[in-house]
């Protein structure tokens, strides 16, 4: 019998060295890209994302050989804050890094190690990571009586650093311990509802409340990625029934143009205010809903539909544009007319991150792909301004954006308003409101004032870098990280590690005692991540908690399925 190609019509036969020319050519440029992933990455070298459309040419990416090296320098910084911690506040929470002494405000049982493990594993300091397993592999997450240990905190940043190492590194002893902590902090389930309480004892079981008798929207929603994930290593359901019971009372809200309040009612299980935002109160909330489906192999489309409504409540109240430089911002808003504050805090610069992970993954129209996707660049942007509109080069922890006083739309100053606009016009300049590339400018005239001028250490703009740049492959993003990363080494560094700043405004800046354990957790772990030429954790297959521990992308068994009604 014939073989089949060697029929081939002739101009199919002219095809083959195209083809062949085609994937040499091809695999050309992805040899450009770096080497291929090694050890335990190698197999998860699949293809990435498809990039999204480009507003501008995107730079030329410099020499893989450039950004190893800046990598290098961040495992470096790393290194230096490491070798601080332990030697002037091992087993305390936080170093203080201008008296070299310790702080204990999270529970004392060695935060900034448990925070630090996966990226220490990330960076390759498997040593440092095996000398600390004895001391994991040790804890008995002791409280005296009178102590609480704070749920929201407690599972972000001991219960996901614990599973996240577990995952990347496969020590037993990790998940045995992030399973007797998950059990210990269960007791702040026992409410009317299932909302949790503030803070448990782990040894009495005792609950307390906080500073207000309300649940905070972030404090409900910011638990499940863990507790499935922990449900799904150790098959105990009481870990998936009450962190998907509060995904129940969030379906079951009554709930306007998918603006869910920042305050609920521990005895209702109901709303108890009007506020609506992505800063403080709510941030991680709309992060764990999207971040649910995509740890879950998109199993979960409970979860995907309510981070849907409450992103299309973002993208129609939230976003606002300043009067003079067109800089796109999220804000928060009160009362029945949805007035904004027109403050805008560093902690929100998550958002364009998880924008723009949306985009690429929801199920969206073109149309809502698009500006979800525009959303992502303007904001992302509006970040790294702030941060280059100052003399130390970091930005305000905290600003108050210029109102329009005079607004031709009567919407004064909403996004979402001036982009309809902008179409029905036919889109003048090809660039959508809010995406314009501006110059950088002095205090006196920039259009926000900082209402909180300090910078501390924290992690949420290089989180957005990151994700572009893995996302968009636009390399201006990584440009912009090195920028930050050269700022944190002239402004923040001390002799034993980094200090938070009092102001941006002045440089060389006066430096706080106090180095975050986000700091080591996450700021260094989304900027060693931004530079390393490798895809160490690609986002096909790892999903990053609140507190920046990549957890990776599982399936349900069919029997959890079962048991646990997942369509
Ligand atoms: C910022 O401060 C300047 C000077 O104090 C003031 O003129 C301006 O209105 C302020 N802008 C905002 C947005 O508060
Ligand atoms: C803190 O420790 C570093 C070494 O880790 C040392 O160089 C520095 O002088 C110390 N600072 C103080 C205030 O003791």
């Amino acid at each position: 019998m014939d073989c089949a190609w060697v029929r081939l019509p002739r101009f199919r036969t002219k095809l083959i060295p195209l083809v062949l020319g085609a994937g040499i050519f091809t695999w050309f440029i992805y040899s450009l890209s770096g080497p291929p992933l090694e050890g335990p990455f190698a197999h998860r070298n699949k293809p990435g994302y498809r990039p999204s459309p480009r507003l501008r040419p995107y730079p030329p990416p410099l020499a893989h050989t450039v950004w190893n090296s800046r990598a290098e320098q961040v495992k470096e910084a790393f290194v230096h804050a490491y070798r601080g911690y332990q030697q002037h506040a091992a087993s305390s929470d936080e170093l203080l890094p201008i008296t070299n002494t310790s702080s204990n405000h999270f529970n004392g049982w060695g935060l900034q190690l448990i925070d630090a493990l996966d990226t220490m594993w990330i960076m390759g300091l498997r040593d440092d990571f095996q000398d600390a397993m004895p001391l994991v592999a040790a804890m008995t997450f002791h409280l005296p009586d009178t102590e609480y240990a704070p749920f929201f905190e407690t599972v972000i940043r001991y219960l996901g650093g614990l599973l996240s190492a577990h995952a990347l590194s496969g020590e037993p002893a990790l998940l045995a311990r992030a399973d007797d902590l998950g059990k210990m902090l269960l007791p702040v389930f026992k409410t009317p509802h299932g909302l949790p309480m503030y803070a448990v004892n782990t040894v009495t079981g005792a609950t307390r409340a906080g500073w207000s008798s309300e649940v905070l929207w972030a404090e409900a929603l910011s638990c499940q990625l863990e507790y499935k994930y922990l449900a799904h290593l150790t098959g105990r359901q009481e870990y998936f029934d009450h962190v998907e019971h509060i995904i129940d009372i969030m379906q079951a809200a009554k709930i306007k143009d998918g603006m869910f309040p920042t305050k609920w009612n521990m005895q209702s299980g109901k709303p108890s205010n009007d506020q609506f935002s992505v800063g403080a109160f709510a941030d991680s909330a709309h992060e764990y809903l999207l971040k649910q489906w995509l740890l879950t192999s998109r199993s979960e489309t409970k979860a995907m539909k309510l981070y849907l409504k409450a992103a299309s409540g973002i993208l129609n109240h939230l976003l606002y544009l300043t009067p003079n430089r067109q800089l796109l911002y999220v804000t928060d808003t009160s009362g029945t007319n949805a007035t904004p504050s027109h403050t805008f805090e560093h902690l929100s610069c998550f958002l364009p991150g998880l924008l723009a992970l949306g985009a690429h993954t929801l199920p969206l129209s073109e149309d809502d792909k698009e500006l979800h996707n525009w959303a992502a660049q303007g904001l992302a942007y509006t970040c790294w301004i702030t941060y280059a509109d100052h003399a130390t080069g970091l930005g305000p922890d905290e600003m108050l954006m210029e109102d329009w006083d005079d607004d031709p739309t009567g919407a004064n100053g909403r996004w979402i308003d001036h982009v309809k606009q902008w179409k029905r016009e036919g889109s003048p300049g090809g660039v959508p409101p809010g995406l314009r590339e501006v110059q950088t400018r002095k205090h006196t005239e920039r259009d926000y004032n900082a209402s909180k001028g300090g910078y501390f250490l924290r992690p949420e703009s290089v989180e957005s870098f990151y994700l572009l740049w893995r996302l968009t492959r636009d390399e201006t993003w990584r440009e912009r990280g090195w920028a930050v990363f050269e700022s944190i080494e002239r402004e923040a560094k001390t002799p034993s590690g980094y200090a938070s700043l009092s102001s941006v405004e002045i440089s060389p800046a006066h430096k706080k005692n106090e180095m975050p354990s986000f700091f080591m957790a996450e700021t260094l772990k989304y900027l060693y991540l931004l530079f390393r030429e490798e895809d160490v954790i690609p986002l096909n297959q790892w999903v990053f908690n609140t507190e920046a521990h990549p957890l990776p992308i599982f399936q349900w068994m069919d029997w959890e399925r079962e048991r646990y009604r997942i369509p």
